[in-house]
């Protein structure tokens, strides 16, 4: 094949930042996705419905004319978040999900929630109408290992909270462990889960063996190679219940490559083409469009794009490893190999 039309994407976990950032990297995630849902940790966290439209408004007012890129926004769920400020989100359609931080799990998650008894009564109320909860599922307990927080966090607090709150739309958010893949496929199409393109190319040895990458370097952290490899399985079986979600998350290099470096890979410009090579490669492009243009549609109860993107076989054009911004540049993710496909 050298050809591949598909439905234009979607990303369901995109970082977007505000002010420079922000003008900076939309242009990488307008290009190739028609939607992308939002994430809330800016500074201070968007916690009410006022804050999602201002920084909605932000997002569109720096589109080109006639770009039809949609914004779909979320809240940040802290301990004191209302009933009452969720029905407004869900009453004026401004709110596609809401997003749960535990407090301290990454990047501006310090508002987040350490109790989650006290969440209970606005997860109900989610319940009821059916709006999505979109988790960060690590524990911040420091007596738990980094690279086993996703699985403790899912048999602690995750399986729990299902229980106690049936019918919770859930996703788990930049899976990263073979336990959550397992996890999703053992439960009803009431939870699913996000991969990130990164996740799917890097395992942790790519961070750490022959000297810190920084740039590869996120939340969760890649696990091992057996976990990655579940992932990708999981990817491209097609399977209605994984979906992309790139969580690019840019950083100037100087918080990247620093003695205490941010989390978060920036992969906005590339994601398309890396996961063209990545499904080729699996011989699996014909589940390409489900992952990255269908399933997440589906879950969210959302018609799949009217619009197409092109992808053509062959290597694409050099392009810079940066982009620049006024605060500094920003290197965008580097696969390690030659890409097979081009966006046309
Ligand atoms: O690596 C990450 N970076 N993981 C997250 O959960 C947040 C993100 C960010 O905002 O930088
Ligand atoms: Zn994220």
């Amino acid at each position: 094949m050298t050809k591949l039309v598909i439905k234009k994407p979607d990303d369901w976990h995109l970082h977007l930042r505000d002010g420079e950032l922000l003008k900076a990297v939309l242009p990488e995630s307008e290009r190739h996705f028609n939607r992308a849902l939002v994430m809330p940790n800016l500074v201070p966290p968007i916690t009410t419905v006022a804050q999602a439209i201002k920084y909605k408004d932000q997002i569109l007012n720096l589109l080109p004319k006639g770009s039809d890129f949609k914004p779909l926004m979320t809240l940040y769920l802290t301990e004191d978040t209302s009933i009452s400020e969720i029905k407004l989100g869900v009453e004026t359609g401004v709110i596609t999900a809401i997003k749960l931080y535990p407090a301290g799990a990454t990047t501006n998650s310090s508002s987040g929630v350490n109790n989650f008894e006290k969440i209970k009564p606005v997860l109900e109320y989610m319940t009821n109408v059916g709006l999505p909860l979109c988790i960060h599922g690590e524990v911040t307990d420091s007596n738990v290992d980094i690279f086993d927080r996703e699985a403790v966090f899912i048999e602690k607090i995750l399986m729990p909270l299902r229980n106690d709150i049936p019918g919770l739309k859930t996703v788990i958010e930049h899976i990263t462990t073979k336990t959550a893949v397992d996890y999703v496929r053992s439960e009803n199409s009431d939870l699913a889960a996000t991969i990130t393109t990164h996740h799917l190319v890097i395992n942790r040895n790519d961070i750490l063996v022959g000297g810190i990458k920084p740039h590869y370097y996120c939340l969760p952290i890649a696990k091992r190679e057996h976990h990655r490899l579940a992932l990708l399985e999981a990817a491209t079986s097609g399977e209605t219940s994984f979906f992309l979600g790139t969580d690019s998350a840019p950083h100037v290099n100087t918080a990247k490559e620093s003695a205490c470096g941010c989390a978060g890979c920036f992969t906005a410009t590339n994601s398309i083409p890396i996961l063209a090579h990545i499904f080729e490669e699996q011989a699996a492009l014909n589940k390409l469009e489900a992952f990255i243009s269908i399933n997440g549609a589906t879950f969210y109860n959302l018609e799949p794009n009217k619009s197409f993107l092109t992808l053509s076989k062959g290597t694409p054009p050099i392009s810079p490893n940066t982009i620049s911004t006024i605060e500094g540049d920003i290197t965008i993710f580097d696969p390690g190999y030659e890409l097979n496909w081009q966006v046309l």
